[in-house]
């Protein structure tokens, strides 16, 4: 993987964090989506870190609700910039520039690691995983998500390949493009893809359906434009089976590994802990 795709995650990223509108950062976030299946509390002891952290949506929820807890919250691009006007009020937030594959802290400091959508966009996500095992103190947990294959489900596994036919194109287009493109086509997607997905979900005997239909997790017309970005625009992306996620984390000795899915979301939702 070439040093440009790494600078065009950068650059790519960079562009939208920077057009996240912070006057009112979000109620929820996918810190709450994460938190719903997994049975235990993700924010503990005195230090923790959410690598990769975008404009800090998810820190700030962090933060908030535990101001006792000193969160890192690092991100490659000029997230950075958005990340301290969000959190600027919040003194257990430290925003640090850095790369989840050369994490800027020495080891055994970390009570959990939090990371959410990022090691599937860097061009070694196991170099990552070895990286958060590192950082973190013994026994302490890290919780990722991760893109999924869809092995386990034949409609998504067919549009991820014609997705991906698709990405040979759009990770092309300049990120400022592709920004325009993904706010045009958001509220079709929601209309054609997310709105029958709801409509779906509401009865017993169609729920299982919804959950199989892309884009189910579209909220309002717009909401979707990160996603569309994210999906299109993205120049490293990968995407794992349930038992490749489970080596992943297997081969950096952690522990006691759970493997689940979001509510209703697809994608992995794993985490483990350090031996
Ligand atoms: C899909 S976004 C997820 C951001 C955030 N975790 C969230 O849930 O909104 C992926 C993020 O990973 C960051 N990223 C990509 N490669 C990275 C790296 N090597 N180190 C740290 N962050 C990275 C990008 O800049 C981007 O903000």
């Amino acid at each position: 993987m070439t040093l440009a795709a790494v600078d065009k995650t950068k650059a790519l990223y960079g562009l939208l964090w920077t057009k996240e509108d912070v006057v009112e950062p979000p109620k929820e976030y996918h810190y709450n989506k994460m938190q719903e299946v997994i049975p235990e509390k993700i924010v503990r002891g005195r230090w923790g870190i959410d690598a990769g952290s975008g404009c800090g949506y998810d820190t700030h929820l962090m933060a908030k609700d535990n101001p006792s807890v000193k969160i890192i919250s690092m991100d490659i691009s000029d997230g950075v910039y958005t990340n301290l006007k969000l959190n600027r009020n919040l003194s257990n937030v430290y925003v640090v520039r850095g790369s989840v594959l050369d994490i800027p802290f020495k080891e055994g400091v970390f009570d959990f690691a939090y990371s959410f959508g990022v090691l599937h966009h860097t061009p070694n996500p196991q170099k990552g995983v070895s990286e958060i095992n590192r950082i973190l103190k013994k026994e302490s947990p890290a919780f990722l998500y991760l893109y999924e294959d869809h092995s386990e489900n034949p409609v998504k596994y067919a549009a991820v390949k014609i997705i991906n036919l698709l990405r040979g194109i759009t990770t092309r287009i300049s990120p400022k493009i592709l920004y325009i493109l993904s706010l045009i086509s958001s509220p079709f997607i929601f209309i054609f893809f997310s709105c029958p997905a709801k409509v779906l979900s509401i009865f017993k005997s169609t729920k299982k359906i919804a959950e199989k239909i892309p884009f189910n997790f579209g909220t309002s017309l717009f909401s979707l434009r990160g996603d569309l970005y994210d999906r299109f625009g993205a120049p490293i992306e990968y995407r794992y089976s349930r038992r490749e996620v489970y080596d992943m984390l297997n081969k950096y000795s952690l522990f006691n590994i759970n493997i689940t899915r979001l509510k209703a979301t697809a994608g992995w939702v794993v985490w483990g802990y350090k031996k």
